[in-house]
């Protein structure tokens, strides 16, 4: 089967991270999040990926310069401007006239897709669509849905305490072609905001499928920080990364790392390869990216470290992100949801809470 993934957004909300690297191959738990959506796909016989791209397209030839990953194929469509979702999906899937898989590129889940499509056979749908429940839907496309999975309504993204279910679009879709027979091409067309809510004008068109299978939108600073609690506690599966060893409980490493007798880790953490804890370094629910040094007496709590990045001595990093290459001088305070762009330096010590480096704009 093949599937669309769309990776054309510019991941606004995880900036400045996404200001160099497109969200889907930022690295969740040491490993670039698109190359763990192939994955899944693989496992449910997806053997060719079309990646609907448009911002930062040249990282992805870049990162698959086989094009091919886990036995996928993987081609690609660029957009020149943003086609938004439909249109997105309807510039990829030109040439192709079969049933498709449709996925958002920023979802971390275990979704059963063969069920789903089995669902969508079984209805006769055009549009079959998965549903995961959270507890505020507001920030999402929430679907009320019959008891036989027809869909009654779809309302991307209602005020605070007015959407009428907790059940919301997991952005994992099976679509025949005639759905996209209504996008118009090349033009801008969201398919939450204007194709699926007219396929309802139509009743028997569009079905769904609740799933309580582990789900999370990757794409704010909090969720990022919350997939990889997630990832480390074994929620997603095991080893939480490739080639990850444990090696005490919930102590996990990748190749070699260098880490000294009175540095102290707890689980969970990740190691990456090459990666050297100093003395008095204290590393708690944390993934530690490859090449990172944690500095003597520097604490990193419930945070993420990526690529080679440096916490100075006695600096702390505190439910943040650090990005690849950057650097937290001496004694520097990074907490509270703040997020470090790749290259950057934190001064000896500031105290950032809730920031973005550099600021957005
Ligand atoms: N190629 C392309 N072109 N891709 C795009 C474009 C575009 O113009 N706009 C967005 N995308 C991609 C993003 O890269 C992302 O992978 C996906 O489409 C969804 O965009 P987001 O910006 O992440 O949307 P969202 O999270 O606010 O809402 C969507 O996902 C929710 C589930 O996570 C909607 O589909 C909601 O209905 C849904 O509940
Ligand atoms: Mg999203």
């Amino acid at each position: 089967m093949k599937a669309i993934v769309l990776v054309g957004g510019e991941g606004t909300r995880l900036r400045p991270l996404t200001y160099s690297t497109p969200k889907p191959l930022l690295p969740i738990a040491n490993q670039p999040f698109l190359e763990r959506q192939l994955e899944w796909l693989a496992r449910y016989d997806v053997d060719e990926v079309i990646l609907a791209a448009g911002y930062l397209p040249d990282a992805f030839d870049e990162h698959f310069p086989e094009h091919e990953y886990a036995g996928v194929q993987l081609r690609y469509r660029v957009e020149s401007e943003p086609l938004g979702t439909a249109g997105a999906i309807r510039f990829a899937a030109e040439g192709i006239d079969e049933r498709i898989l449709v996925c958002n590129g920023d979802v971390l889940t275990t979704l059963d897709l063969h069920e789903l499509v089995a669902f969508h056979e079984k209805a006769g749908a055009d549009a079959t669509i998965a549903l995961t429940r959270v507890e505020e839907p507001s920030a999402f496309g929430v679907v009320p849905t019959r008891s036989d999975g027809e869909v009654m309504a779809f309302v991307e993204k209602p005020p605070r305490g007015k959407a009428p279910t907790n059940w919301i679009n997991a952005g994992t879709y099976v679509l025949e072609p005639s759905v996209l027979e209504s996008v118009p091409p090349r033009l801008q067309v969201s398919i939450e905001r204007t194709t699926f809510p007219k396929m309802l004008d139509h009743p028997g068109r569009m079905y769904a499928v609740k799933s309580d299978a582990y789900w999370l939108d990757i794409g704010t600073p909090g969720k990022y920080l919350e997939a990889h609690t997630d990832l480390l506690a074994g929620k997603v599966g095991s080893p939480p990364a490739p080639g990850a060893v444990e090696q005490a409980p919930g102590v996990w490493v990748q190749g070699e790392v260098d880490v000294h007798a009175d540095a102290q880790l707890s689980a969970p953490v990740l190691l990456g390869a090459g990666c050297v804890l100093d003395a008095g370094a204290v590393v708690r629910g944390s993934s530690i990216g490859p090449g990172v040094r944690i500095g003597a007496g520097a604490k990193v709590l419930r945070s993420v470290v990526l690529d080679r990045a440096v916490v100075g001595p006695d600096a702390q990093l505190v439910d943040s992100v650090l990005g690849p290459d950057a650097r937290i001088e001496p004694g520097g305070v990074v907490t509270n949801e703040t997020v470090i762009g790749a290259g950057c330096v934190v001064t000896a010590g500031s105290l950032l809470s809730n920031a973005r480096v550099p600021a957005d704009g």
